[in-house]
């Protein structure tokens, strides 16, 4: 089928879709590409403007990997086509075409896209987040360490190489992003 291909490119655009700074222009906050971290995501948007702010950044930054590969997966689509689609809402959000290509960090997004996978791999991932952030309070911490284990729960849990395959890639690029964090936790400055 033609149009199940289509979804890609789809998934992309919606990737690039920046609920960060969309939902601080609307709610008359700064920029989050200007103040705090710089980051447009909802930990900095939590900074600028608060938990509601940051809890719609949240929530549309993760539905915006959800739905599509959710799409592909109740259409019965190929792992290989839901982990195409996964990785390019994810990619979207990390290099969004209407942001001059500059985007977020790819916590929220990458765990929409592996509840989109499977809800018990959604839900682990979420769970080492919640649990590291509740020993640690830090949010970057959280998402390295939970970013980390998801292609190890996805190979555990799914059992299928090419969709801990896609965790793997979506870690190491959240990684990439991340290197100011890392090496700000490595020196105790986080
Ligand atoms: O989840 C994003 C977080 O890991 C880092 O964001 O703004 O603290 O650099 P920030």
């Amino acid at each position: 089928l033609m149009f199940e291909w289509l979804l890609i490119p789809a998934a992309y655009l919606l990737g690039s879709v920046s609920c960060a700074i969309i939902t601080c222009r609307l709610m008359g906050l700064a920029d989050p590409r200007e103040q705090g971290s710089g980051n447009p995501g909802a930990t900095n948007v939590m900074r600028i403007g608060g938990k509601k702010a940051a809890g719609i950044t949240l929530l549309g930054d993760m539905l915006k990997g959800f739905f599509p590969v959710y799409l592909a997966n109740v259409l019965g689509m190929s792992p290989s086509l839901q982990a195409l689609v996964g990785l390019a809402a994810f990619l979207g959000h990390l290099y969004p075409m209407f942001f001059g290509f500059k985007g977020g960090k790819g916590v929220a997004t990458s765990l929409g896209v592996l509840l989109g996978f499977s809800w018990i791999l959604g839900f682990t991932v979420i769970g080492t987040w919640l649990l590291v952030y509740k020993l640690r309070k830090i949010s970057s911490l959280s998402a390295l360490t939970a970013s980390v284990l998801s292609p190890i729960y996805a190979w555990f849990i799914l059992g299928d190489k090419v969709i801990a395959g896609a965790a793997l890639v979506m870690t190491v690029l959240l990684l990439v992003r991340h290197k100011g964090n890392i090496r700000r936790l490595l020196a105790g400055e986080e």
